[in-house]
């Protein structure tokens, strides 16, 4: 992550990046091919944005194969089972994950403006099922009959 963009053009280092997978309250999955991580998502799923997605990465020799794709419906499969919403950011100048958030769906919810630096907004994107009020979350199975 830390030797690929967005994460190399906002000045996020190794150390940044290992951070996002030791705060509580958040989930990563991994894609393996043999001994290789093919690509990650990690999920957030507390607070008002719960089912946020915190990151999205598919290793470089991996992309454009339809990884990506499949990881982002894996997560939602994990979050529409508890949250009518996900929730994500991209940078304003990753067009190309722009371009793929929207081909699954993604609608802008906002922009945060010179979020990690100046000139460098953040889109806020979310892709819902439907308001908090009618949604009823999946129950868990608890053991085996
Ligand atoms: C964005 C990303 C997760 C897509 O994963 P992927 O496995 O290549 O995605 P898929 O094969 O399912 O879909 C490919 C689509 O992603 C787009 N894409 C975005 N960035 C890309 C990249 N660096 N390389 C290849 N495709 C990329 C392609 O344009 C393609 O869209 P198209 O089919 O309309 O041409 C992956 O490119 C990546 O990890 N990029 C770097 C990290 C990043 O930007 N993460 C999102 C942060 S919000």
């Amino acid at each position: 992550m830390a030797a690929s963009d967005p994460w190399l053009k906002l000045g996020l280092k190794k150390r940044h990046c290992l951070k996002t997978f030791s705060v509580p309250f958040r989930e990563t999955y991994l894609a393996r091919s043999g001994r290789e991580i093919a690509g990650l998502v990690v999920i957030a799923m507390y607070g008002t944005f719960r089912g946020y997605i915190q990151s999205l990465f598919v290793a470089p020799a991996f992309r454009g194969q339809g990884l990506g794709e499949e990881l982002m419906n894996f997560a939602e499969g994990k979050i529409f089972a508890r949250s009518p919403n996900v929730f994500l950011c991209v940078s304003s100048f990753n067009k190309g994950a722009q371009r793929f958030y929207r081909r699954l769906g993604y609608k802008r919810a906002g922009v945060i403006t010179d979020f990690f630096e100046k000139g460098s907004d953040e889109l806020l994107l979310r892709k819902t099922v439907g308001p908090l009020r009618s949604f009823s979350p999946r129950r868990k199975k608890h053991g085996k009959r």
